[in-house]
Protein backbone atom coordinates (compact mmCIF):
# COMPACT_ATOMS: atom_id res chain seq x y z
CA UNK A 1 0.00 0.00 0.00
CA UNK A 2 1.08 3.01 -1.04
CA UNK A 3 1.67 6.04 2.14
CA UNK A 4 0.36 9.58 0.89
CA UNK A 5 1.32 12.42 3.54
CA UNK A 6 -1.48 15.33 2.57
CA UNK A 7 -1.18 19.23 4.41
CA UNK A 8 -4.60 18.70 6.19
CA UNK A 9 -7.16 21.72 4.14
CA UNK A 10 -10.39 21.09 3.03
CA UNK A 11 -9.71 18.42 0.08
CA UNK A 12 -7.52 16.40 2.41
CA UNK A 13 -10.58 16.44 5.37
CA UNK A 14 -13.27 15.68 2.29
CA UNK A 15 -10.56 12.17 1.38
CA UNK A 16 -10.04 10.87 4.85
CA UNK A 17 -13.59 11.35 5.58
CA UNK A 18 -14.66 8.83 3.24
CA UNK A 19 -11.67 6.75 3.55
CA UNK A 20 -12.89 6.51 7.52
CA UNK A 21 -16.64 6.41 6.58
CA UNK A 22 -15.48 3.34 4.25
CA UNK A 23 -13.96 1.53 6.93
CA UNK A 24 -10.72 2.72 6.24
CA UNK A 25 -8.03 3.86 9.50
CA UNK A 26 -6.38 7.33 8.89
CA UNK A 27 -3.31 9.01 10.64
CA UNK A 28 -4.38 12.22 12.27
CA UNK A 29 -2.87 15.30 14.03
CA UNK A 30 -4.36 16.39 17.43
CA UNK A 31 -2.20 18.85 19.74
CA UNK A 32 -0.84 16.41 22.05
CA UNK A 33 0.80 13.59 19.64
CA UNK A 34 -0.66 12.15 15.88
CA UNK A 35 -3.40 9.67 16.27
CA UNK A 36 -4.24 6.55 14.20
CA UNK A 37 -8.38 6.96 13.77
CA UNK A 38 -11.47 4.72 12.52
CA UNK A 39 -15.13 5.42 13.01
CA UNK A 40 -15.73 4.01 16.82
CA UNK A 41 -18.79 2.30 15.67
CA UNK A 42 -17.34 -0.09 13.28
CA UNK A 43 -15.98 -3.08 14.46
CA UNK A 44 -14.17 -4.09 11.46
CA UNK A 45 -12.20 -0.81 11.08
CA UNK A 46 -11.23 -0.32 14.57
CA UNK A 47 -9.99 -4.09 14.47
CA UNK A 48 -7.36 -2.90 11.58
CA UNK A 49 -6.52 0.05 14.29
CA UNK A 50 -5.25 -2.76 16.74
CA UNK A 51 -3.76 -4.82 13.62
CA UNK A 52 -1.54 -1.69 11.78
CA UNK A 53 0.08 -1.04 15.34
CA UNK A 54 0.62 -4.28 16.84
CA UNK A 55 -1.27 -3.75 20.23
CA UNK A 56 -2.09 -5.43 22.39
CA UNK A 57 -6.10 -6.75 22.09
CA UNK A 58 -6.93 -6.33 26.02
CA UNK A 59 -5.48 -2.24 26.25
CA UNK A 60 -9.04 0.38 25.07
CA UNK A 61 -8.92 3.09 22.60
CA UNK A 62 -9.41 6.87 23.35
CA UNK A 63 -13.07 8.39 21.85
CA UNK A 64 -12.48 11.43 20.07
CA UNK A 65 -14.85 14.32 19.25
CA UNK A 66 -16.05 17.69 18.19
CA UNK A 67 -16.49 20.41 20.80
CA UNK A 68 -20.01 20.71 19.79
CA UNK A 69 -21.12 16.65 20.07
CA UNK A 70 -23.18 15.89 22.36
CA UNK A 71 -21.47 13.03 24.45
CA UNK A 72 -23.88 11.92 26.60
CA UNK A 73 -24.87 10.09 23.47
CA UNK A 74 -21.54 7.89 24.45
CA UNK A 75 -21.77 7.58 27.71
CA UNK A 76 -23.41 8.37 31.10
CA UNK A 77 -22.28 11.47 33.14
CA UNK A 78 -22.46 10.31 36.55
CA UNK A 79 -21.17 12.73 38.53
CA UNK A 80 -21.90 17.62 38.12
CA UNK A 81 -17.94 18.12 38.36
CA UNK A 82 -17.61 16.23 35.19
CA UNK A 83 -19.20 19.41 33.43
CA UNK A 84 -16.90 21.78 35.42
CA UNK A 85 -13.94 19.66 33.51
CA UNK A 86 -15.60 20.02 30.51
CA UNK A 87 -16.45 23.83 30.38
CA UNK A 88 -12.42 24.37 32.26
CA UNK A 89 -10.37 22.13 30.06
CA UNK A 90 -12.08 21.16 26.84
CA UNK A 91 -11.01 21.28 23.51
CA UNK A 92 -8.04 20.48 24.86
CA UNK A 93 -6.01 17.28 26.54
CA UNK A 94 -8.32 16.15 28.86
CA UNK A 95 -9.51 12.20 28.41
CA UNK A 96 -12.35 11.24 30.61
CA UNK A 97 -13.90 7.76 31.46
CA UNK A 98 -16.78 7.32 32.22
CA UNK A 99 -19.31 4.32 31.99
CA UNK A 100 -20.36 3.77 28.12
CA UNK A 101 -23.86 3.58 26.43
CA UNK A 102 -22.19 1.30 23.92
CA UNK A 103 -22.52 2.87 20.93
CA UNK A 104 -18.88 2.94 20.43
CA UNK A 105 -18.48 -0.93 19.78
CA UNK A 106 -17.21 -3.44 22.29
CA UNK A 107 -14.00 -4.25 19.87
CA UNK A 108 -12.66 -0.06 20.51
CA UNK A 109 -13.16 -0.78 24.71
CA UNK A 110 -11.80 -4.41 24.78
CA UNK A 111 -14.95 -5.45 25.71
CA UNK A 112 -14.96 -3.17 29.12
CA UNK A 113 -18.04 -1.16 30.43
CA UNK A 114 -16.07 2.33 30.25
CA UNK A 115 -15.26 4.59 27.54
CA UNK A 116 -12.51 6.92 26.98
CA UNK A 117 -13.42 10.18 25.39
CA UNK A 118 -11.52 13.62 24.55
CA UNK A 119 -12.24 16.68 22.79
CA UNK A 120 -9.35 17.57 21.02
CA UNK A 121 -8.38 21.08 20.64
CA UNK A 122 -6.23 20.83 17.21
CA UNK A 123 -7.81 22.96 14.75
CA UNK A 124 -7.72 20.65 11.83
CA UNK A 125 -8.50 17.82 13.94
CA UNK A 126 -11.71 19.62 15.23
CA UNK A 127 -12.66 20.12 11.39
CA UNK A 128 -12.27 16.69 10.35
CA UNK A 129 -14.08 15.56 13.51
CA UNK A 130 -16.76 18.12 12.39
CA UNK A 131 -16.89 16.65 8.80
CA UNK A 132 -17.42 13.62 9.95
CA UNK A 133 -19.79 14.14 12.76
CA UNK A 134 -18.53 10.57 14.05
CA UNK A 135 -16.56 9.55 17.48
CA UNK A 136 -13.16 8.77 16.05
CA UNK A 137 -11.18 6.25 18.02
CA UNK A 138 -7.51 6.67 18.01
CA UNK A 139 -4.57 5.17 19.87
CA UNK A 140 -1.17 7.17 19.30
CA UNK A 141 -0.22 6.63 15.54
CA UNK A 142 3.39 4.58 16.54
CA UNK A 143 3.96 1.15 16.80
CA UNK A 144 2.86 -0.53 19.70
CA UNK A 145 6.03 0.22 22.52
CA UNK A 146 7.43 3.05 20.30
CA UNK A 147 8.09 6.75 20.73
CA UNK A 148 4.65 8.37 19.87
CA UNK A 149 4.68 10.47 16.99
CA UNK A 150 4.97 14.15 16.93
CA UNK A 151 5.03 14.91 13.21
CA UNK A 152 3.15 13.55 10.06
CA UNK A 153 7.05 12.06 9.10
CA UNK A 154 7.30 10.54 12.46
CA UNK A 155 4.17 8.33 11.69
CA UNK A 156 5.64 7.69 7.98
CA UNK A 157 8.43 6.28 9.49
CA UNK A 158 6.28 3.24 11.51
CA UNK A 159 3.73 3.26 9.32
CA UNK A 160 4.48 3.61 5.75
CA UNK A 161 2.79 0.85 3.62
CA UNK A 162 0.64 -0.10 6.52
CA UNK A 163 -2.21 2.66 5.81
CA UNK A 164 -3.12 5.30 2.63
CA UNK A 165 -3.43 8.49 4.61
CA UNK A 166 -1.37 10.77 6.95
CA UNK A 167 -3.19 13.74 7.02
CA UNK A 168 -0.24 16.46 8.06
CA UNK A 169 -1.36 19.31 10.51
CA UNK A 170 2.24 20.20 11.47
CA UNK A 171 4.20 19.43 14.74
CA UNK A 172 2.18 18.50 17.68
CA UNK A 173 2.39 21.35 19.93
CA UNK A 174 1.79 19.43 23.31
CA UNK A 175 4.28 16.74 22.48
CA UNK A 176 2.89 14.66 25.12
CA UNK A 177 -0.56 12.50 25.31
CA UNK A 178 -3.66 13.76 27.39
CA UNK A 179 -4.23 12.92 30.97
CA UNK A 180 -6.60 9.89 31.52
CA UNK A 181 -8.85 10.79 34.19
CA UNK A 182 -11.05 8.22 35.03
CA UNK A 183 -14.38 10.43 36.76
CA UNK A 184 -16.75 7.04 37.51
CA UNK A 185 -16.55 8.01 41.07
CA UNK A 186 -17.09 10.80 43.64
CA UNK A 187 -13.23 11.71 42.99
CA UNK A 188 -11.22 12.38 39.55
CA UNK A 189 -8.41 10.51 39.78
CA UNK A 190 -5.66 10.16 37.53
CA UNK A 191 -4.73 6.89 35.23
CA UNK A 192 -2.16 8.63 32.97
CA UNK A 193 -0.63 11.75 33.67
CA UNK A 194 -0.59 14.47 30.77
CA UNK A 195 -0.58 18.33 30.57
CA UNK A 196 -3.92 18.78 32.14
CA UNK A 197 -1.86 18.45 35.74
CA UNK A 198 -3.37 17.13 39.09
CA UNK A 199 -2.99 20.87 40.66
CA UNK A 200 -5.35 22.09 37.68
CA UNK A 201 -7.86 19.08 38.28
CA UNK A 202 -8.27 19.85 41.81
CA UNK A 203 -8.58 23.97 41.18
CA UNK A 204 -11.77 23.06 39.87
CA UNK A 205 -12.76 19.64 41.66
CA UNK A 206 -11.43 20.46 44.96
CA UNK A 207 -10.06 17.41 45.18
CA UNK A 208 -7.98 15.07 42.68
CA UNK A 209 -6.31 11.55 43.09
CA UNK A 210 -3.21 9.75 40.99
CA UNK A 211 -3.79 6.05 40.69
CA UNK A 212 -0.65 3.69 41.95
CA UNK A 213 -0.44 1.35 39.10
CA UNK A 214 1.98 -1.83 41.18
CA UNK A 215 2.96 -4.97 39.68
CA UNK A 216 0.15 -7.50 40.09
CA UNK A 217 -2.84 -4.80 40.76
CA UNK A 218 -5.81 -5.06 38.52
CA UNK A 219 -4.89 -2.12 36.25
CA UNK A 220 -7.47 0.38 35.57
CA UNK A 221 -6.08 1.97 32.64
CA UNK A 222 -4.22 -1.14 30.77
CA UNK A 223 -1.95 0.99 28.73
CA UNK A 224 0.06 1.88 31.73
CA UNK A 225 1.47 -1.50 32.10
CA UNK A 226 3.31 -2.10 28.97
CA UNK A 227 6.23 -1.18 27.69
CA UNK A 228 6.00 2.24 25.98
CA UNK A 229 8.06 4.92 24.41
CA UNK A 230 11.11 3.17 23.50
CA UNK A 231 13.23 5.10 21.00
CA UNK A 232 14.98 2.08 18.62
CA UNK A 233 18.70 3.29 20.35
CA UNK A 234 20.18 2.21 23.70
CA UNK A 235 18.66 5.12 26.37
CA UNK A 236 19.83 5.49 29.69
CA UNK A 237 19.07 7.83 32.35
CA UNK A 238 20.67 9.49 35.29
CA UNK A 239 19.37 12.03 37.86
CA UNK A 240 20.52 15.78 38.15
CA UNK A 241 22.89 15.19 41.07
CA UNK A 242 25.16 12.47 39.04
CA UNK A 243 26.40 14.65 36.26
CA UNK A 244 30.15 13.74 36.27
CA UNK A 245 28.79 10.37 36.07
CA UNK A 246 27.36 11.69 33.00
CA UNK A 247 30.74 13.01 31.82
CA UNK A 248 32.04 9.74 32.92
CA UNK A 249 29.49 7.51 30.74
CA UNK A 250 29.78 9.68 27.64
CA UNK A 251 33.57 9.55 27.20
CA UNK A 252 33.36 5.94 28.36
CA UNK A 253 30.91 5.12 24.85
CA UNK A 254 33.19 7.70 22.93
CA UNK A 255 36.34 5.28 23.93
CA UNK A 256 34.11 2.27 22.56
CA UNK A 257 33.36 3.92 19.37
CA UNK A 258 29.87 4.35 20.16
CA UNK A 259 28.08 7.95 19.36
CA UNK A 260 26.13 9.15 22.59
CA UNK A 261 24.10 12.11 22.87
CA UNK A 262 23.16 13.79 26.15
CA UNK A 263 19.33 14.70 26.54
CA UNK A 264 18.42 17.29 29.07
CA UNK A 265 17.37 20.28 29.71
CA UNK A 266 18.76 23.73 28.27
CA UNK A 267 20.40 24.70 31.76
CA UNK A 268 22.93 21.65 31.32
CA UNK A 269 23.85 23.51 27.89
CA UNK A 270 26.85 25.07 29.67
CA UNK A 271 28.31 21.81 31.79
CA UNK A 272 28.09 19.94 28.44
CA UNK A 273 29.42 22.42 26.15
CA UNK A 274 31.14 20.73 23.22
CA UNK A 275 29.60 17.94 23.16
CA UNK A 276 26.46 16.09 21.36
CA UNK A 277 23.39 17.50 23.07
CA UNK A 278 19.35 16.86 22.70
CA UNK A 279 18.09 19.95 24.67
CA UNK A 280 14.85 19.66 25.75
CA UNK A 281 14.07 23.43 26.94
CA UNK A 282 13.62 25.04 29.76
CA UNK A 283 9.91 24.86 31.33
CA UNK A 284 7.49 22.40 32.04
CA UNK A 285 5.71 23.09 28.87
CA UNK A 286 8.79 23.26 26.43
CA UNK A 287 10.10 20.61 27.92
CA UNK A 288 6.73 17.82 27.41
CA UNK A 289 6.52 19.95 23.94
CA UNK A 290 10.12 18.72 23.00
CA UNK A 291 10.53 15.30 24.54
CA UNK A 292 9.44 12.75 22.06
CA UNK A 293 10.84 14.29 19.44
CA UNK A 294 14.27 14.57 20.80
CA UNK A 295 14.01 11.09 21.48
CA UNK A 296 13.23 10.04 17.83
CA UNK A 297 15.85 12.30 16.82
CA UNK A 298 18.19 10.93 19.07
CA UNK A 299 17.23 7.18 18.09
CA UNK A 300 18.75 7.96 14.23
CA UNK A 301 21.43 10.90 15.42
CA UNK A 302 22.91 8.14 18.37
CA UNK A 303 23.83 4.43 19.42
CA UNK A 304 22.69 5.66 23.07
CA UNK A 305 20.71 8.61 24.87
CA UNK A 306 22.29 9.75 27.96
CA UNK A 307 19.18 11.60 29.62
CA UNK A 308 19.17 13.95 32.77
CA UNK A 309 15.88 12.99 34.25
CA UNK A 310 13.99 16.20 36.73
CA UNK A 311 14.47 16.01 40.44
CA UNK A 312 10.23 16.82 40.40
CA UNK A 313 7.19 15.63 39.92
CA UNK A 314 5.07 18.31 40.48
CA UNK A 315 2.42 19.32 37.03
CA UNK A 316 3.85 18.58 33.88
CA UNK A 317 6.76 17.39 34.95
CA UNK A 318 4.64 13.73 36.72
CA UNK A 319 3.85 12.92 33.01
CA UNK A 320 7.15 14.02 31.60
CA UNK A 321 9.03 11.76 34.09
CA UNK A 322 6.50 8.84 33.65
CA UNK A 323 7.16 9.13 29.53
CA UNK A 324 10.90 9.08 30.50
CA UNK A 325 11.45 6.70 32.87
CA UNK A 326 9.59 4.40 30.57
CA UNK A 327 11.51 5.50 27.51
CA UNK A 328 14.57 4.44 29.68
CA UNK A 329 13.43 1.20 30.32
O1 LIG B 1 -3.29 12.37 23.63
C1 LIG B 1 -3.79 11.24 23.52
O2 LIG B 1 -4.48 10.72 24.40
C2 LIG B 1 -3.50 10.48 22.22
C3 LIG B 1 -4.15 11.25 21.07
C4 LIG B 1 -4.06 10.52 19.77
O3 LIG B 1 -5.46 11.55 21.39
N1 LIG B 1 -4.00 9.15 22.29
C5 LIG B 1 -3.41 8.17 23.01
O4 LIG B 1 -4.00 6.93 22.90
O5 LIG B 1 -2.44 8.36 23.73
P1 LIG B 1 -3.30 5.59 23.40
O6 LIG B 1 -4.20 4.53 22.91
O7 LIG B 1 -1.90 5.56 22.98
O8 LIG B 1 -3.43 5.67 24.96
C6 LIG B 1 -4.72 5.60 25.56
C7 LIG B 1 -4.59 5.36 27.06
C8 LIG B 1 -4.07 3.97 27.36
O9 LIG B 1 -3.23 4.03 28.50
C9 LIG B 1 -5.36 3.20 27.66
O10 LIG B 1 -5.16 2.09 28.48
C10 LIG B 1 -6.19 4.28 28.34
O11 LIG B 1 -5.89 5.47 27.64
N2 LIG B 1 -7.63 4.02 28.20
C11 LIG B 1 -8.38 4.02 27.08
N3 LIG B 1 -9.65 3.70 27.35
C12 LIG B 1 -9.73 3.47 28.68
C13 LIG B 1 -10.78 3.10 29.57
N4 LIG B 1 -12.02 2.88 29.15
N5 LIG B 1 -10.48 2.97 30.88
C14 LIG B 1 -9.23 3.21 31.34
N6 LIG B 1 -8.19 3.56 30.54
C15 LIG B 1 -8.43 3.70 29.24
MG1 LIG C 1 0.18 5.21 22.80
Amino acid sequence: MVTNIKKLDENSIQEAKSLLLSGEVVAIPTETVYGLGAIGTNPKAVQKIFEVKGRPSDNPLIAHVHKDYDIEKLVFVEHDYVYKLIKAFTPGPLTLVMKSKNIVCKEAVCGGETLAVRIPEHKGCQQLLKAVDEPIVAPSANLSKHTSPVTAEHVYSDLNGKISLILDGGKCQGGIESTVLDVTSNVPRILRAGLVTKEMVESVCGACLIAEHKDGDKVKSPGVKYKHYKPNCQTVMYSPSEIQAVLDRYDQELRSGKKPYIMCSDEYAQVFNGKNLLLLGSSGKEIASNLYSKLLEGEKLADIIIAISFDREDAEFLGIMNRLRKSCG
